[in-house]
């Protein structure tokens, strides 16, 4: 979910709107606000889009009032529906709160609270806490910070909340466990936010509230930020955006999407700057560096992740134990933290995550480092909690990414990667110096290749318009390539709707074969580097059994030309280089299907880009 609130001298309303259009990558199944105009509350909420409110708000309610707070919902309890959308009122209807996450124990302190003769409308954990805080605040007549700091000592879960009290309407209330909270400060006015994206343009001074922290924001005061538990006042540090307006903006394109897959040029350049020295004949990487002996005496790297981070990380277990010699496991950051694993102080995890707000990477983290293990934190987002929880780190620097589909914090984190497995390789002396800076001016060619791989932009077009109404698809790769075919089928489910599966080519003949007749489409990475004869017998094979073949082959390949009915190239690299310009027409392919069936590219059914409950 995300949250937004304002609290100064201009009207809230068009602040707070548009910062949820800005949010919703984080959810977007409902959508509310309550606006303060000097009188009472003004609250108007709906199942669907944040389009969907602004056309009902305007009609519903006036939308004057320079105090408001805003929601844009991704469901975790209650279905999606207008009551079970924020903001909630407390049941006197004097407060008013929006929230983010989870309340573990709702249960147990509804009951309480039905006892005490509390009545409940919706179905959500949040109305709960409102009531809670309404109980506190009323039997022990306390004022209303107080109030939501001895309710939240009450609760288990996660949260990022903002709450006022119509009696009290200079003031909002938040506070975070778990979820993020920005809060902007500008000239005599203060804005709330889960990122700072819905205040960039009034200001560039931020406190990121840190778990376990709440603040009190008063019209004309200075922010007081305290410890939720034992109530010692923190001085918070106030920091410099360097997000700027264009960066979230489409700049021209139909979709986000579209714009971020052809910024990956420019995104895997400037995750290379300063870092990747080819000149000099060195890669220099900070959070490596300085931990450099305890990468040396690593047993083995165990990487966490969820979702296309995930791929990220499969990807580099291949390239970490060609390229540096040094074990790699791969996993699920929701099945490691809770499958008891073996976890070492001689272990370095690796967390890989975009946000950076990824409640099962979070969780993961927590558990390792609980262990003595060493945890490196590959992420998009600077500042971010994934980013300050680990012990050091070095982020991908793709700029914001708000298609939820991923793409480039998938290329520019396979690029990270790479950069730490060949500064490793180098300082193991599992690879010659030759040899390394071989690896180190093809790689300074790659923005340069995926360019030249986006030009095949509208021959994936034409195979898009071919396949778009397939019921299935099949994704195959070999070696480095076989985690490109998981995320190519990722990325078409994810926004088109049509069910696909990634597998490993050689897998193809244990299973997923009996699906193949003429109405498959198989798209089969078929690379000149590594295995390709291999894969070639796989195409074959396809073949034989009416499969359509869909190529993604190296220029100038010709026998891969001969078998399938489409190829579509791409330039050719080193053999671990590939997945970086592999993926690119995969993710052209999934736009376009999506676009031709009419879907919402941008914000695709029931996900959401950042998911902070687990
Ligand atoms: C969500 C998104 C995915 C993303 C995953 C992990 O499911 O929809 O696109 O890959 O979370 O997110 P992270 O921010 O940790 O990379």
């Amino acid at each position: 979910c995300g949250i937004v609130g304002y609290i100064g001298h201009r009207e809230a309303y068009p602040i707070i709107i548009k910062g949820l259009q800005r949010l919703e990558y984080r959810g977007y199944d409902s959508a509310g606000i309550a606006l303060y105009d000097g009188n009472a509350i003004k609250l108007s909420k709906t199942k669907g889009k944040v389009s969907d409110l602004k056309n009902k708000i305007e009609n519903e309610i006036s939308t004057d009032g320079t105090l408001g707070i805003g929601h844009t919902r991704w469901a975790t309890h209650g279905v999606p529906n207008d009551v079970n959308s924020h903001p909630h009122y407390s049941n006197s209807g004097d407060l008013v709160i929006i929230h983010n996450g989870i309340i573990e124990n709702y249960d147990s302190l509804k009951k309480e609270l039905i006892k005490r003769g509390y009545t409940f409308h919706s179905d959500t954990d949040t109305e709960v806490l409102v009531n809670l805080i309404e109980e506190v605040q009323k039997n022990d007549n306390l004022k209303l910070g107080k109030a939501v700091q001895v309710a939240l000592n009450q609760v288990v879960g996660a949260y990022a909340i903002a709450v006022f009290d119509k009696n009290k309407p200079n003031e909002i209330v938040v506070a975070k466990l778990g979820s993020p909270l920005a809060i902007g400060i500008g000239d005599d006015e203060f804005f709330i936010a889960s990122d700072a994206s819905p205040f960039i343009e009034y200001t560039k001074n931020a406190i990121y509230l840190e778990d376990e922290e709440m603040a009190i924001i008063r019209r004309g005061k200075k922010i007081k930020v305290r410890k939720i538990k034992n109530d010692v006042l923190v001085d918070p540090y106030v920091q410099e955006l360097q997000l700027n307006l264009e960066q979230i903006e489409k700049g021209g394109y139909d979709h986000f999407m579209l714009k971020e897959i052809y910024e990956q040029p420019s995104a895997i350049l400037d995750t290379f700057r300063g870092r990747l020295l080819s000149n000099e004949g060195m890669i220099k990487l900070a959070g490596v560096e300085d931990n450099m002996k305890k990468f040396l005496a690593a047993d083995r790297i165990i990487i966490v992740a969820c979702g296309t981070s995930w791929h990220a990380g499969l990807v580099a277990e291949y390239i970490f134990e060609d390229l540096a010699r040094i074990p790699v496991e791969v996993e699920y950051a929701s099945e490691f933290r809770y499958r008891n694993p073996v976890i070492t102080e001689k272990d370095i995890v690796i967390a890989i995550s975009q946000s950076g707000e990824t409640a099962d990477t979070l969780a993961a983290i927590k558990l390792a480092k609980s262990k003595g293990a060493f945890v490196f934190g590959v992420c998009n987002v600077v500042g971010s909690t994934i980013a300050r929880e680990t012990d050091a780190g070095a982020y991908t620097h793709a700029g914001p990414e708000i298609g939820v589909a991923s793409t480039k914090a998938f290329t520019t984190q396979i690029t990270v990667l790479t950069l730490m497995a060949l500064r490793l390789a180098r300082a193991k002396g599992t690879m010659s110096s030759s040899e390394f800076r071989h690896h180190l001016i093809e790689l300074e060619t790659i923005p340069g290749k995926v360019e030249e791989a986006l030009k095949s932009d509208a021959y994936v077009k034409t195979v898009a318009e071919i396949y778009k109404d397939s019921k299935n698809c099949l994704y195959l790769g070999r070696g480095f390539n076989f985690p490109v075919a998981l995320e190519g089928a990722l990325k078409l489910k994810e926004i088109s709707y049509i069910h696909a599966e990634g597998y490993p080519a050689a897998e193809m003949k244990h299973g997923p074969i009996a699906l193949i007749d003429e109405h498959m489409p198989v798209i089969v990475i078929a690379t000149k580097m590594g295995h390709y004869d291999k894969v070639v017998s796989n195409i074959q094979e396809i073949k034989a059994r009416k499969g359509k073949i869909i190529g993604i082959v190296t220029k100038g390949d010709t026998s891969v030309k001969e078998l399938a009915d489409h190829v579509i190239e791409v330039p050719e690299t080193l053999e671990c280089l590939t997945p970086l310009l592999t993926t690119i027409p995969l993710q052209l392919l999934s736009y376009h299907i999506a676009v031709m069936l009419e879907k919402n590219v941008d914000q695709p059914r029931n996900l959401a880009k950042s998911v902070t409950v687990e």
